[in-house]
């Protein structure tokens, strides 16, 4: 979910409209926002669905000086108006908004609670209506109120919240638990909003909220205290970020904008971390402390752990350090023994994603050096992390992952070759990185350019089958997973990545007749095992389909990729990939850019 507030500007419905926009990625299956004025008027509008569904709710008489609002992605209650924020106390004096999870709720309500009537199935409601009844009950302020309900909150829970008091129509009461939200300072007004790009066409100056404090944003102040109630002084940071480069131009989906995009974002990290020697350029430091670790955990969810299984290879081929990669929500909570000296390298798009951060808490508990590889500057991992790498890929928006997965290999390969070269490793001094990215910028354009060849297979083999598989082996395997998930995140076909080999163990009893097989054939010393495995289905009914590397190919071969050194194919084999994905949903009409169930950035574990 995604929170926003304002306070000081009669803008504030717009301006809240405009942040919720920018938060989508966080969720969309409902959204509202509460306003109000020095005049005792409020209002309150929620829609179930997209924000342009609250917006087109919203009538001119809708205005205020200060709000708050939220998109969301369901975690307790179905989506629905009456589940979705801001909630409110009964005697609708307090409105609150929530990103997070609270786990002790039922308890909460079940002590302080009994007899009042609840509208919703949120955990949310519980914790609005708490304050209501420490403030006319118990006779407290509502600052005292909330920070005696924060002490009550379990401390697994999570949460960004965002309080507005009827009585005070001029204060944000805010305070976070896991959850990310930063403070916005305005010019005679101020914001809160969960990241900086919500409040980014309002002010580039930002303000950190750390756990457990409480904030007081008022038009012309923001006081930080700790719940003990010591008062802090923080200083303000900027931010550079361009809001226009998340526009979607003539494109019909972000995500054709994002698949295209990639030869640019390829050229782009080579001018950022290149020196006109050739040479990488990578903090000492960074170099330093992975040099001294034994160990390299990589940790991330959904496509970050996918790029992340291409990063080891390279860590492992390129530098000789033994490299592991985790899913962040099993690492969490299942650890494995670890080395002596561990490393910890966070893949995240968003620099968001909860379950990595529930990692980087621990990570950071035990003073473990780590770095985030993000593409959002000062994104809640990056801020944690002991070093950050940026992904220079431009605003990511569509919920599947396409430029981003290209932009952390080709990262994780500048940083594994820097590395090995600092522990003067002959694989990486002769690894011709830089050149090699400029190659395969070339080639993905060659892939990008021949979309309707892509558009014809997909409507061919995919747009009936309700499963489909990618099989390979080693780096093509990895790929397959990938693969896979960008089929099953947008057209619903339930899609498989499947190590070639492991197939005739079991899962080849799935081959129908024309059930969709898709081979992806790179490396030397398995392509003709691969293709023995796609022969096996085919022999089955399986239709089947190849994306190849040029000096593999046979005549019948559907996809032809250029030929790249064998560490960094995964970088063109994903593109035809990601646009089978994209012409199946396209295919089907479904709403390639948002898919149902989703959110681009998942902030609850
Ligand atoms: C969500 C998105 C995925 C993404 C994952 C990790 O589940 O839908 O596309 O891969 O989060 O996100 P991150 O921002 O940490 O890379």
């Amino acid at each position: 979910c995604g929170i926003v507030g304002v306070t000081g500007n009669d803008r504030s419905v717009s301006i809240l409209i405009d942040g919720l926009k920018r938060l989508e990625y966080r969720g969309y299956d409902s959204a509202g926002i509460y306003v109000n004025d020095e005049k005792g008027h409020d209002y309150l509008v929620k829609r179930s669905g997209r924000i342009s569904n609250l917006e087109a709710a919203l009538t001119p008489e809708v205005k205020g000086l200060a709000g708050i609002g939220h998109t969301r992605w369901a975690t307790h209650g179905v989506p629905s108006e009456t589940n979705a924020h801001p909630h409110y106390s009964n005697d609708e004096r307090f409105y609150l908004v929530h990103n997070g999870v609270i786990e002790n709720y039922q308890q909460l309500k079940e002590e302080y609670l009994k007899g009042v009537e609840f509208k919703s199935q949120t955990d949310t409601e519980v914790i609005v209506q708490l304050v209501d009844k420490f403030v006319v009950d118990y006779k407290m302020d509502t600052k005292d109120a909330l920070l005696k309900v924060l002490r009550l909150i379990s401390p697994d829970s999570s949460y960004a919240f965002a309080l507005m008091d009827r009585e005070q129509p001029d204060t944000l009461f805010v305070a976070k638990n896991k959850s990310p939200l930063l403070v916005g300072l305005c010019q005679g007004y101020n914001m809160v909003g969960s990241d900086a790009m919500s409040m980014i066409d309002e002010t580039n100056e930002f303000m950190e909220i750390n756990d457990h404090e409480l904030v007081i944003v008022k038009p012309d102040n923001v006081t930080i205290e700790e719940f003990d109630g010591t008062e802090k002084k923080r200083d303000s940071f900027k931010v550079d970020m361009d809001p226009s480069a998340a526009d979607k131009g003539t494109y019909p989906f972000y995500m054709l904008k994002e698949i295209d995009e990639q030869p640019a974002v390829m050229r782009k990290l080579v001018q950022e971390y290149f020196d006109s020697d050739d040479q990488p350029q990578i903090s000492e430091k960074l170099l330093q402390a992975m040099a001294e670790s034994d160990h390299i955990y990589i940790i991330g969810a959904g496509t970050s752990y996918h790029a992340g299984l291409i990063g080891a290879r390279m860590f492992e081929k390129l530098c000789g350090v033994p490299t592991t990669v985790h899913i962040s929500s099993e690492f969490a909570y299942e650890q494995p023994l670890l080395s002596q000296k561990p490393f910890f390298l966070f893949l995240s798009q968003s620099g968001e994603t909860a379950d990595s951060r529930e990692v980087l808490v621990h990570v950071n508990e035990h003073n473990w050096p780590s770095l985030t590889i993000t593409n959002v500057d000062k994104s809640t991992l990056s801020r944690e992390a002991t070093f950050t790498l940026l992904l220079y890929a431009g605003p990511e928006i569509a919920v599947a992952s396409t430029k981003a997965y290209t932009a952390q290999i080709a990262v994780e390969a500048i940083l594994a070759k820097a590395l090995g070269e600092y522990l003067s490793r002959d694989a990486a001094q002769n690894f011709d990185l830089k050149h090699q990215l400029g190659t395969i910028a070339n080639g993905m354009q060659s892939i990008t350019d021949s979309k309707e060849d892509i558009e014809a297979l997909a409507s061919r083999y995919l747009s009936k089958p309700r499963n489909a598989f990618y099989i390979g082996r080693g780096i093509d395997w990895s790929v397959s997973l990938e693969a896979a998930l960008k089929l099953k995140e947008i057209s619903y076909v339930q899609a498989e990545g499947f190590a070639s080999g492991e197939l005739k163990h079991g899962t080849i009893a799935l081959i129908e007749n024309q059930t969709p097989v898709i081979a992806i054939i790179t490396q030397d010393r398995t392509a003709g095992l691969t293709r023995s495995n796609l022969e096996e289905t085919q022999s089955r009914g399986a239709a089947v389909l190849t994306i190849v590397s040029r000096h593999l190919a046979h005549e019948d071969d559907n996809i032809i990729i250029p030929d790249v050194d064998e560490l960094l194919t995964p970088l063109l084999s994903v593109v035809p990939a990601q646009l089978l994905a994209y012409y199946t949903s396209l295919g089907k009409g479904l709403d390639v850019d948002k898919p149902r169930n989703l959110a681009k950035s998942v902030t609850v574990q």
